[in-house]
């Protein structure tokens, strides 16, 4: 059933079909919300829970999709903390006071996140109001390394120089910043599921930059604290961290219901290394979808294949490996969502016609 596939495949449970949803799903491919960002700004929208609630369910029936995304972004926090955020046109994010001293870091706020970020929490219990029921609403964060990698070089990076340089120069800051980070996304994950949120994901969008040593020592703990602190709320957690298919089992070691994987890694071999007891998220190119649709339809074929949906292995939820760019035609999208649920959905027809049940029928 459409309102119940993503959970239970979050849960490895069986399904009618594989679920579907695309990471940046509310955003700027769709002309729906291109219309609505000329009037207002991306941080007005973000804080006024009508309109972040109606983008949150623009791509719901347009493309059919078996989740919804909270519209928010994981650099919200960060602006919470006063180290005031703007979207500079065409340059990504900035951070006007970024992290560097332990000066910087003593003076960080407590962060209460209904007191800070209640228009989050406003705009999840609107969502679950309009969704009724029909999918669930995944809520999300920037994981301590990915909220880091922003905060301190205060803004996009290429090399993450200033991170790296406090890791290994100030070893003592970078710990004392992480295991705050940790703290506030671990709050901030907690009250989104206690607002509504059904599922949650981490986002490490740019740990990618770290060899599996600087992982393990600087990253892991923070990431694991929040992953595990999750656990009691029975809610499941997607960890998503890219560019690091050098190093799954130490994603995997540092927590998630749900992995989220990257186009990078071949996704049967994905699921190989990181074993039965996990579900797996992705993996398709995001610019496979500027691909004519037939072209799209059988990598998602291959997808299936090597995810499990067609051998009935649990837990293979579909998604792009990464975010959906802003020239994706929506038709391609609809295409690709469509040509999920239809190959997937052939599988258990095909398996059930062999049954010696049904053959006496
Ligand atoms: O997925 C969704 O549709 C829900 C909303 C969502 C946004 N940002 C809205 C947004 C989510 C889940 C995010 C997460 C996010 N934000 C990440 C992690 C995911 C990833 O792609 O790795 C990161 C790294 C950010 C930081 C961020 N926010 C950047 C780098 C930018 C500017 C570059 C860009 O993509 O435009 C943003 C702005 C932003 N966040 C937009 C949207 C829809 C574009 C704002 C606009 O309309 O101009």
């Amino acid at each position: 059933m459409r309102s119940d596939r993503f959970l239970r495949a979050c849960r490895r449970e069986p399904v009618d079909c594989a679920p579907v949803w695309l990471m940046r799903q509310a955003g700027r491919y769709l002309p729906e919300y291109r219309a609505l960002r000329q009037q207002y700004d991306f941080l007005t929208m973000a804080r006024t829970p009508e309109l972040a609630a109606q983008v949150t369910v623009m791509p719901v029936d347009r493309l059919g999709v078996d989740a919804a995304i909270l519209f928010a972004d994981i650099l919200l926090p960060l602006d919470a903390l006063g180290r005031g955020l703007s979207f500079a046109q065409g340059e990504g994010p900035v951070i006007a006071r970024p992290i560097r001293s332990e000066a910087d870091v003593a003076e960080l706020p407590p962060f209460e996140p209904w007191e800070h970020l209640g228009y989050v929490m406003e705009t999840i219990w609107l969502v679950r109001r309009e969704l009724d029921g029909k999918v669930p609403l995944i809520g999300f964060a920037g994981a301590p390394f990915t909220l880091a990698s922003y905060a301190v070089e205060g803004g996009p990076s290429q090399q993450y120089r200033h991170c790296k340089a406090m890791m290994w120069q100030a070893p003592q800051l970078w710990h004392a910043l992480m295991d705050r980070l940790a703290g506030i996304t671990l709050a901030y994950l907690r009250a989104q599921i206690e607002a509504g949120a059904q599922a949650v994901q981490l986002f490490d969008s740019w740990v990618g930059a770290l060899g599996p040593e600087d992982y393990r020592r600087y990253v892991l703990p923070y990431s694991r604290r929040v992953l595990s602190g999750l656990q009691e709320t029975g809610v499941p957690v997607i960890h998503f961290a890219v560019q690091t298919s050098g190093y799954l089992e130490l994603i995997k070691e540092a927590g998630g219901d749900v992995i989220g994987l990257d186009w990078r890694v071949d996704l049967a071999d994905a699921r190989r290394r990181l074993g039965p007891d996990v579900a797996v998220q992705g993996n398709l190119d995001p610019l496979m979808l500027l691909a004519p649709p037939p072209v799209i339809e059988e990598r998602v074929a291959q997808l299936l294949e090597q995810g499990g949906s067609l051998r009935g292995l649990p837990g293979h939820v579909v998604n792009l490996g990464h975010g959906v760019l802003p020239d994706t035609p929506v038709e391609h999208v609809v295409a690709f969502v469509e040509a999920v649920h239809r190959l997937s959905r052939q599988a258990p027809a095909r398996a059930r016609e062999t049954t010696p049940q049904e053959a006496t029928d």
